[in-house]
């Protein structure tokens, strides 16, 4: 799967990509991203991709000439992928967003900074807007990580037999936080790990994860139990 990112800051991404599981997805062939500096497209000597906004107000806004025939250029790379981009006005992202978006062959990441972009770049380019929540970051490039780690878990592979057994919470299907996890030492500071993990006997541990799971989603998101 091909990612695009398209950033002012293209420096923030060197330790994300270059860590972890990432990097071994990177290095597996199993992902391939692309980082492409927005200042590449102005044309002064400032390189200025940004001015003032019409109507006055505080802040700068990202110009239309300088990121339309951005995004266009980087489209015609290779075949055309599905273009993302990041802002507190698009639609909030989860689980089942991430499981959609794993299915594009390639993804164009689109982080905007300042006041945010021209309305006309949404015009013309239709992208799919998405905030990762409702608070507002500097920009969009943590965003573009958040999504990029999310979806590349659910690449084939990409995940040891280990993890990838697990379903995550929030996966379609699945509506349940986690359960309570526990390792040696058995006593610490006078809080034992419950008996039951300790028995051997398996129905009883998967019976009391289970019940783990629904006490907790119970308590701290019911939300997840009644939401459709
Ligand atoms: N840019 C600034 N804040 C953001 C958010 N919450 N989600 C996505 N992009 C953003």
């Amino acid at each position: 799967m091909r990612f695009d990112i398209i950033t002012l800051f293209p420096g923030i991404f060197s330790g994300f990509l270059s860590e972890s599981m990432l990097k071994t997805a990177i290095d597996a062939g199993l992902i391939d991203i692309h980082l492409h500096q927005l200042r590449d497209w102005a044309d002064d000597k400032h390189q200025t991709v940004d001015d003032r906004p019409f109507g006055g107000g505080p802040g700068m806004v990202l110009k239309v000439d300088r990121v339309v025939p951005c995004i266009e250029e980087i489209q015609r790379l290779t075949e055309p992928g599905h273009l993302i981009l990041l802002t507190p006005q698009g639609r909030t992202f989860r689980q089942q967003i991430a499981e959609e978006l794993v299915q594009q062959k390639r993804i164009l990441l689109l982080c905007g900074r300042y006041e945010g972009f021209d309305q006309r770049v949404n015009d013309l380019l239709q992208p799919d807007e998405i905030s990762i929540g409702d608070f507002v970051l500097n920009g969009g490039e943590v965003a573009a990580m958040t999504i990029i780690e999310s979806i590349m878990r659910l690449i084939p592979g990409v995940l040891g037999d280990e993890d990838s057994a697990r379903i995550d919470s929030f996966s379609s299907g699945n509506r349940l936080l986690e359960e309570s996890q526990y390792t040696r030492p058995r006593e610490f500071r006078g809080l034992s790990v419950p008996e039951i993990l300790l028995s051997g006997n398996h129905q009883e541990v998967d019976k009391w994860r289970l019940q783990n799971r629904l006490e907790r989603t119970k308590l701290r998101r019911p939300d997840l139990l009644t939401d459709s």
